[in-house]
């Protein structure tokens, strides 16, 4: 490729840069109580810099020939900032290869800045780390402050005391990151989610801090509180503990003062806490205070997200004293979490008291670790309109903005290491190549466990930490990881890993299964008995769907990957998993598309049968564990695997890298709602489902089949009542065994009352002839299937008349909404319509939230759907297409 050998010279003839550290006479600190982030850094290859890292840590060095950085990056990430790469051309196709195999990402990289500092005759200097990948030596103004042997891994934070080291004037800090290697190092790696990236991650990818105190430091606070469930005490006591260092070598008495602020900005107490400690030492300090009539913090569906702050300063002397320290101003919440192992041995989750079954899907970090905190709302904004409460983080913990998120929109977080690689180098672990851990990795488990607790401690979105994934930690990494969990004041679950295979003593068996499947399976398999169907606690799973629309197709395969997509099931595909992965085609998939709905026709063809496909898949599995909720084998949590990519990617995601939301999307914000009717394919019957805390209701439900001209084949009315947090199987659907090729299915909830506005809309497309699972041929990945059911009828269904319009358009606060009108005008159902929108210039608008999409109507029927977005109005288009509607304009105002 052209233009990727043009920067590969680039790199090599080295960059002209646009560091200039001098300019910075501002002192970075000023007095006691200040951190501040290290603002950026100047990056260069240690390749390609001459003399040793002693004098270059010194003022003064010549960075002209540097990459100029933020922060915070990888070595990759900060390439592509200096356009060395360029993301659209190395996301697109193959093009990522040309990247990789050089000698320079084998070789340290050198991150460098120069500050100005005043420092102060008794006060402190610290200089925090948040891990650096994988490993790195530190230096301060000519001295070594910290070795690779410390300064360990991803998530090995330090604080490191330079006060001997800091002057007056202008001072230079400079990091040496050593290359990364995911079998070796405690680093971040994609196992075989997606290539990987040419740096293996290597580099500063948390900011570094430095601090300025008097004798006695902080830590930020961890927060325990004792309220368990709504309704038990019209006060909650809070407990906050944080660590006190004092850096002299005399004694220091000193009081801390904190205040804390409730959810109305209202001053809810204060504290005043006096101690004192001896020569150099460390101590936790513990202070209680009473909230009266708590406000309660709620996963999103469940109630509001009241956050309280608090915040603190520490006085050396008596009486009014000298600041030393302040903490940070931390939010935290009032919420109770806890798991039990079942007598099914299978982990359920409860919060505030009430049963919380896990409804989630597994994020991924970029694949250069790039963290924008506007995109990951907008991906937040995505898992709450689906319906979802979970995000599952395996071994990407990414930065504290993300809990902070989490916090603010109700979402629950379920952090915890990796598998495979480095992080899962046991002797009884026979599935990865991790190199084995020896004597001199305990310490850094260790660093990285009391790092990642102190930062996610008081944040009310946790749910639990996986200490495992798919192996567990041997007895002395476990006793390592609990101790360092408790010395943070851990008030959250611990699970051992997210599957079954084995467990330490020390915290008994995880709960939770990993039997996949992570490949394709008919929707029936979720209401089965066996593997990954719907009972206990599935930890990664799903029909490894989440194909892109094609809109978003083009923007990152080539022609020739395009005919590949559709023409070549058995081919190995470069956007689908690594090489090294058993999902590096799409064999399974398309065998199961092609054999339902028929062997693609075109590229287009192929899409919106995947689209179809897709969207059963998810809905399937959401549903079925929604149903069986409350089942004699509860089925207590679903992380669907995933809900986003790396990078672009052609499945294992519920939106696609640009944020547009596809089938797999919409299946999803189905299965998971509120209020729903759903299909149970195994036993041909209807489910009323309620994820709702509130008690009792009359309902109603009409179930109607018909067949693909619109005949009615059965119909009938349901009056029942619903209970929270439960599920029910309420009637049964008649004569799908007299359909001669595919019939639809519509469930529609209605509440007891005079109301013509649904709860939940429901289509079905069926087949007479059932998706026959073989489960004793289950792999860890899949289930095979036998006989499949027949859908190719839909692709000769008649043409639907289907009048589309505008209804209205509005503006508030940067935000944009429209509503369009469908009517199916024809005899025929109108079967899977998209509604796409797009600005003027044909570019799609994304993300975009619908109130539904991809829907089916019956003849005659009307359907209102609603779409919103951030942005101006002026010259919004919006296309329909569906599976028996060509693509047409939606006509409206203007
Ligand atoms: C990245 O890690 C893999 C092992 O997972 C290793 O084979 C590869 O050489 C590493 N790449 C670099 C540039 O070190
Ligand atoms: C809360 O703290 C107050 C005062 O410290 C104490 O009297 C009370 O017993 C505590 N409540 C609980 C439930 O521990
Ligand atoms: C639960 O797990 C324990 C420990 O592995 C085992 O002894 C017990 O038989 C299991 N119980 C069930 C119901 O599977
Ligand atoms: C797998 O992919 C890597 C990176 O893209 C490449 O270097 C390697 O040659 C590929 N291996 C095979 C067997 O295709
Ligand atoms: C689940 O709860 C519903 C009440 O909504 C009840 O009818 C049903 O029997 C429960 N299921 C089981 C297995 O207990
Ligand atoms: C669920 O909980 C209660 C009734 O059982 C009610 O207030 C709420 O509307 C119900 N929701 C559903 C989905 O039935
Ligand atoms: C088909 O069923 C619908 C809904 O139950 C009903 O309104 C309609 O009259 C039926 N049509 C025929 C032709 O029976
Ligand atoms: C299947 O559905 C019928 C009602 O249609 C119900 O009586 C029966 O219990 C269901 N069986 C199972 C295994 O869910
Ligand atoms: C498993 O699959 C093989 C062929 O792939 C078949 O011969 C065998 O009958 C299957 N086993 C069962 C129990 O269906």
């Amino acid at each position: 490729m052209r233009a990727i050998s043009q920067q590969l010279c680039a790199l090599a003839v080295v960059l002209v840069g646009i560091h200039t550290a001098t300019a910075k006479t501002e002192a970075l600190l000023s007095s006691p109580g200040d951190t501040a982030i290290v603002p950026g850094w100047g990056l260069q290859s240690a390749t390609r810099v001459d003399g040793d890292l002693s004098t270059l840590s010194k003022p003064g060095a010549q960075l002209d020939t540097w990459y100029s950085v933020s922060s915070r990056g990888t070595v990759m990430s900060g390439l592509i900032q200096n356009g060395v790469y360029k993301e659209e051309d190395i996301f697109y196709s193959n093009h990522m290869d040309n990247i990789g195999g050089q000698a320079v990402f084998e070789a340290p990289w050198i991150y460098r800045r120069e500050l100005t500092l005043h420092p102060k005759s008794e006060n402190y200097y610290t200089l925090k780390t948040h891990g650096i990948t994988s490993k790195a030596d530190i230096w301060v103004n000519g001295a070594l402050v910290a070795s690779r042997e410390e300064q360990q891994g991803s998530y090995g934070g330090h604080a490191y005391d330079v006060t001997n080291h800091v002057r007056d004037g202008i001072n230079c800090v400079l990091i040496q990151a050593y290359p990364t290697n995911y079998l070796r190092d405690f680093a971040m790696g994609f196992v075989d989610w997606n290539p990987y990236p040419a740096d293996n991650g290597t580099g500063v990818w948390r900011n570094v801090e430095l601090s300025q105190t008097g004798a006695v430091s902080m830590s930020p606070f961890r927060v325990i509180t004792d309220f368990t469930q709504p309704g038990m005490a019209d006060t909650v006591n809070v407990t906050l503990r944080t660590k006190l260092v004092n850096h002299a070598s005399n004694p220091v008495n000193v009081i801390i003062k904190a205040k804390i602020h409730g959810p109305d900005g209202n001053e809810e107490g204060s504290i005043t806490y006096k101690v004192k400690l001896e020569a150099s030492e460390q101590k936790t300090a513990s202070m209680e205070a009473s909230i009266h009539n708590p406000q309660i913090w709620w996963p999103a569906r469940w109630g509001p997200q009241p956050l309280y702050t608090i915040q603190a300063g520490i006085f050396t002397g008596n009486g009014e004293g000298e600041l030393s320290d302040m903490s940070p101003l931390q939010e935290f919440g009032i919420r109770h979490v806890t798991s039990t192992v079942n007598q099914h041995n299978d982990t359920a989750f409860s919060v505030n008291g009430y049963s919380f079954q896990v409804l989630g899907a597994g994020y991924s970090s970029d694949m250069f670790m790039r963290f924008d905190e506007k995109r990951v709302e907008k991906m937040f904004q995505y898992v709450i309109d689906m319906g979802l409460n979970t995000v599952r983080l395996e071994g990407k913990q990414e930065h504290p903005e993300l809990y902070t998120l989490a916090d603010r929109m109700g979402i629950m977080v379920l952090a915890g290491w990796e598998c495979c690689d480095k992080w899962e180098g046991w002797d009884y672990n026979p599935d990865a190549d991790g190199v084995k851990w020896g004597k001199s990795d305990y310490p850094i488990a260790r660093a990285s466990m009391l790092h990642e607790a102190e930062m996610m401690q008081a944040h009310p979105s946790m749910l639990g930490f996986l200490v495992g994934s798919d192996y567990w930690p041997n007895d002395h990494a476990t006793k390592i990881y609990l101790d360092a969990l408790k010395e943070m004041d851990w008030r959250n679950p611990v699970i051992a890993s997210a599957s079954m295979r084995g467990f330490p003593e020390a915290l008994g068996p995880s709960g939770m299964k990993m039997n996949g499947p992570y490949d394709w399976v008919p929707p029936n398999y979720w209401y089965g008995e066996d593997e990954g169907a719907a009972f206990g606690f599935g930890s990664e799973l799903g029909a490894g769907v989440g194909t892109p629309e094609m809109e978003s197709l083009r923007k990152f395969l080539s022609q020739h990957d395009i005919e590949q997509l559709w023409k070549e099931p058995n081919v190995g595909l470069y956007h689908m998993s690594s090489n090294v992965s058993s999902f590096h085609n799409r064999k399974i998939y398309d065998e199961g598309l092609f054999s339902r709905y028929g062997e693609p026709t075109s590229i287009d063809d192929y899409i919106i049968k995947c689209q179809m496909a897709d969207y059963e898949a998810t809905r399937a599995q959401f549903e079925a564990y929604s149903a069986r909720q409350n089942a004699s084998r509860p089925a207590t949590g679903s992380i669907y695997w995933m809900l986003n990519s790396a990078w672009p990617n052609l499945h294992w995601q519920l939106f696609d890298h640009y944020l547009s939301p596809m089938g797999a999307y919409f299946g999803t914000k189905i299965g998971t709602r509120e209020e729903h009717v759903a299909y149970d394919y195994e036993n041909e019957s209807v489910w009323l489902i309620n994820h709702s805390l509130e008690t009792e209701g009359d309902r109603e439900i009409m179930i109607d089949l018909i067949d693909t001209n619109g005949n009615n084949i059965s119909s009938a009315k349901a009056k029942t009542w619903t209970n929270s947090l439960s599920s029910k199987e309420v009637h049964g659907v008649r004569g799908i065994e007299k359909v001669k090729d595919v019939a639809f299915l519509r469930l529609v909830l209605y509440d007891g009352k005079e109301n013509t506005i649904p709860l939940s809309r429901n289509v079905y497309w069926l087949s007479p002839k059932p998706d026959v699972l073989d489960w004793s041929n289950s792999t860890w990945y899949y289930t095979p299937v036998t006989t499949y059911a027949d859908f190719s009828k839909l692709e000769h269904m008649a043409p639907a008349i289907v009048k589309a319009s505008l209804q209205e358009i509005k503006a508030t606060n940067g935000w944009a909404s429209v509503e369009i009108l469908l009517e199916n005008e024809s005899e025929v159902p109108a079967v899977f319509l998209r509604l796409h929108a797009v600005k003027s210039d044909g570019t799609e608008i994304a993300p975009i939230l619908w109130s539904d999409n991809y829907v089916t109507l019956w003849s005659k029927e009307k359907m209102s759907l609603r779409a919103s977005f951030e942005g101006d109005l002026q010259n919004i288009k919006v296309e329909l297409s569906g599976r028996n509607l060509k693509k047409l304009a939606v006509n409206g105002m203007n």
